[in-house]
């Protein structure tokens, strides 16, 4: 029986700098030599065919609970930063399971039905052309920080109905929740933490009067609609309820949109026949999009926790072991996807990427994502002629998501 010293592959560290930088030889010598594999340096199992992280996905032995494992880890007194943080986060549909998520997720779909995204296209489309207008007239080259990071949050906050000029709020709240989600760990840990916490306490209090103004007056917003909607046996969110849900969301569709358009638009400049084809042709933008996500999707990896002991592909899993299933692994698998290491926007979108996961917890915010990103593309090709890297593009050290940390570009606007 196979255990998990008899892996054949030596160990990596995801985090090193090498795999920081590109991580898609790892994954394919995984893929290929050791398709459940055990890291010692992330202490998880490492899942990284297709199939597999497909079936991994719908596998009730496989928690979405990975704070309650780690609040029982925060030594001694749940009260300290790290405590109250998890704690917070521990309310999230994101990390529940069973009834208790399914409650939550019929509540929250009201607020991202089709028809109700679809019409947030045009003032979208209001939000970029802004961000490179001022983009334009600053001279900026940094195009993470002045137009990929902020729309996403200009979004989020006009979804909720908040004042546009409290974008920037929600920005800094969001910078705060990733040094949780993102960080490596070490000495800051607890400042981070401490940051963080600051950063959640001061969104829930304003997200807390926001639905207050919204309850006297309810309108169209997300907010208005969670406050009304419930479902056929009326039962509705409460205000906790509707908060941390608001929280999930800066949280959960943020830095995922500004990676998806900054890896987008990286792997557009790397492939110069592939920029060309959609220059002439915008009817491309929806399939660029889809392989935008798969050939360098935001999300790595997605944790899960062994509820009960099993064998995957001939390993013993045990109850309390860390499982990652390799999002960017699986949709670079040659087993599913033609030529995976090719950046080609004709590629046909079946078979799925699984950028998004799978099953009950499939992203919530799938359309919006496509959406931004479907929207934010033309306008930057069409107002930023002659765009390209201005430097190397750098990444963030961390195995959940493909962040840039940097990224600098130049164009002609103005000079044409
Ligand atoms: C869940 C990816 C954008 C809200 C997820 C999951 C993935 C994902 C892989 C599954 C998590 C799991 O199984 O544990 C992405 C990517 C995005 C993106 C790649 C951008 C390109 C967004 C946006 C929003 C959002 C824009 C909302 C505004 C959520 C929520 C969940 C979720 C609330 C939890 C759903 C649940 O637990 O039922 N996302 N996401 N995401 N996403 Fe996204």
């Amino acid at each position: 029986m196979c255990s998990m010293t008899t892996s054949t592959l030596p160990p990596t560290d995801l985090l090193a700098p090498g795999p920081t930088a590109d991580p898609y030889d790892i994954y394919a010598n995984l893929r290929r030599d050791d398709p459940v594999h055990w890291n010692p340096f992330q202490k998880a199992w490492l899942i990284t065919r297709y199939q597999d992280v497909c079936e991994a996905y719908l596998d009730p032995r496989l928690s979405s609970d990975r704070i309650r494992p780690m609040l029982g880890m925060v030594a001694g007194d749940r009260q300290d930063e790290m405590g109250r943080m998890l704690a917070i986060m521990a309310e999230w549909m994101v990390v529940t399971d069973g009834p208790a998520h399914h409650r939550l997720r019929k509540l929250a779909n009201t607020a991202f039905r089709q028809q109700r995204v679809a019409a947030m296209g045009e003032w979208i489309g209001e939000i970029v052309d802004g961000l490179v207008d001022r983009f334009v007239a600053s001279g900026s080259e940094d195009f993470y920080q002045d137009i990929a990071f902020p729309m996403p949050a200009t979004v989020i906050a006009t979804m909720m109905g908040a004042p546009a000029e409290d974008a920037l709020r929600f920005q800094k709240w969001s910078d705060e929740l990733a040094l949780v989600a993102f960080g490596t760990g070490g000495a800051e840990r607890a400042d981070r933490y401490r940051r963080a916490l600051a950063g959640i306490t001061e969104m829930q209090s304003y997200l807390s009067d926001l639905i207050d103004k919204a309850r006297s007056a309810p309108g169209s917003d997300m907010i208005g609609v969670l406050l009304t909607s419930q479902d056929a046996e009326g039962d509705r969110l409460d205000d906790d309820e509707l908060i941390a849900l608001c929280s999930l969301i800066l949280f959960a569709g943020h830095e995922t949109t500004t990676n998806l358009l900054c890896n987008g638009v990286v792997s557009l400049l790397q492939h110069p026949e592939q920029l060309e084809k959609l220059r002439a042709d915008r009817g491309l933008v929806p399939t660029a999009v889809e392989e935008m996500l798969r050939f360098d999707g935001p999300i790595k990896t997605i944790q899960r926790w062994v509820v009960e002991d099993h064998e995957r592909d001939g390993r013993q899993l045990k109850a309390g072991q860390r499982v990652f299933l390799m999002n960017s692994a699986a949709n670079r698998d040659g087993g599913t996807f033609d030529r995976p290491d090719d950046f080609d926007i004709t590629r046909p979108t079946q078979p799925l990427h699984v950028a998004f996961g799978r099953g009950v917890h499939s992203c919530l915010g799938a359309q919006l994502a496509r959406l931004e990103t479907r929207t934010a593309i033309p306008i930057i090709l069409d107002r930023l002629p002659g765009l390209r890297l201005a430097g190397p593009v750098s990444y963030r050290s961390t195995t959940a998501s493909r962040a840039v940390t940097s990224l600098l570009v130049q164009h002609d606007a103005g000079v044409r």
